[in-house]
C-alpha cells in the first residue's frame, strides 16, 4: 500500500519542477499565450537563428494561421520558396552529424517549453557567457558545459562570468554564479529581453496550442456544472415536498 501511495505521490510531481536545473537562479519570463502578436514575432526568430539547427517536428506552419497569420504571409515570411503550408517544422540536418559537430544533438524544441518551463529557456538564452576553455568560446550559466554555440550573440554581444568562491569539504572552488555585461551587441538589454520574451512565448505555444482551447472549454463546462446544481437544487425542493 505505502509503494502505491509513493507511485501516486511521484506520477503528481509537476514535470518542470523536476527539470529546472538544481539551485540556479531563473528569472520569470513572464509571458502571454494568448498574445498573438508576441507568437508571430517569436516565430519569426525561431525561424531564422533557430531552425538552423533544431526542429519543431510536430507542428505544422499552418498552424500559425491561428495566430493571425494568413497562409501567403506564412509562405512568403517563414518558409523556404517551394515549401506547403501543410509541412512540419523540420530540419535538414541528420542528428547523427549535428552530434558530430555539437557534441550533442540539438534535440527537437516542440515540447522544450513544457519539458524545461518557460523560466528556464527565458533563463538559458540570456544567460551565455564567455569562456574561451568551450569549443565555440561561450558556456551557459544553466546549462554547463552546453554544446550550443550562442546564436544569438550578433544580438545580446558577449556577457562575462561573475565567478564566487565556494567551500565544500575544505576545498576552494570558483562556481560561477551569473553574468555581467561585456561586449556590446546590436540590442540594448531591455530589447534582446523583449525578443527573447516572444521567442518563449512562441515555444510555449506550440508545445501546446490546444491550451487556449482548453480554457475556452473549460469556462463552457463551469457554466454548464452551474446551471445542472440550480436544476438539481430544484428538483430536490419539488421532490422534498412529498417526502414529508
Ligand atoms: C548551431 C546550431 C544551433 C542553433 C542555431 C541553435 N541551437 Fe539550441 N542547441 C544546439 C545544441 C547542439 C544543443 C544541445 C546542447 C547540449 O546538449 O549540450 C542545443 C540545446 C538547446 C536547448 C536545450 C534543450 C534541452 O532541453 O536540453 C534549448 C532550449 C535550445 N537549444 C534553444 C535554442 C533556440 C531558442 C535557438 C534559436 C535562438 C537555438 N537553440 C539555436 C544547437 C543549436
Amino acid at each position: 500500500m505505502k509503494k502505491l501511495f509513493a507511485l501516486i505521490a511521484f506520477a503528481l510531481v509537476p514535470m518542470t519542477g523536476m527539470a529546472s536545473g538544481g539551485d540556479v537562479h531563473l528569472d520569470p519570463a513572464n509571458i502571454d499565450v494568448a498574445n498573438d502578436a508576441a507568437i508571430q514575432r517569436g516565430a519569426k526568430t525561431f525561424v531564422n537563428y533557430c531552425m538552423g539547427c533544431h526542429s519543431a517536428q510536430y507542428v505544422r506552419f499552418k498552424q500559425l494561421t491561428k495566430v493571425g497569420l494568413s497562409e501567403d504571409q506564412i509562405k512568403e515570411n517563414l518558409m523556404f520558396a517551394g515549401g506547403k503550408i501543410g509541412d512540419k517544422m523540420t530540419i535538414a540536418m541528420k542528428p547523427a552529424d549535428a552530434a558530430k559537430w555539437f557534441g550533442a544533438p540539438p534535440p527537437d524544441l516542440t515540447l522544450v517549453a513544457r519539458i524545461r518551463g518557460v523560466d528556464w529557456i527565458y533563463t538559458y538564452l540570456r544567460s551565455f557567457y564567455k569562456d574561451d576553455s568551450r569549443p565555440f568560446g561561450v558556456n551557459n550559466v544553466v546549462f554547463p558545459s552546453v554544446g550550443m554555440p550562442h546564436v544569438l550573440q550578433g544580438l545580446q554581444g558577449l556577457q562575462k562570468p561573475v565567478y564566487e568562491e565556494i567551500e565544500h569539504e575544505g576545498n576552494v572552488r570558483q562556481v560561477v554564479m551569473g553574468v555581467e555585461p561585456g561586449q556590446p551587441g546590436e540590442l540594448t538589454p531591455a530589447e534582446y529581453d523583449a525578443m527573447v520574451r516572444d521567442l518563449v512565448t512562441f515555444m510555449a505555444y506550440v508545445s501546446e496550442p490546444v491550451q487556449l482551447e482548453r480554457q475556452r472549454l473549460g469556462i463552457w463546462v463551469m457554466l454548464f456544472l452551474v446551471v445542472l446544481f440550480v436544476l438539481a437544487y430544484m428538483m430536490k425542493k419539488e421532490w422534498c415536498k412529498y417526502v414529508h
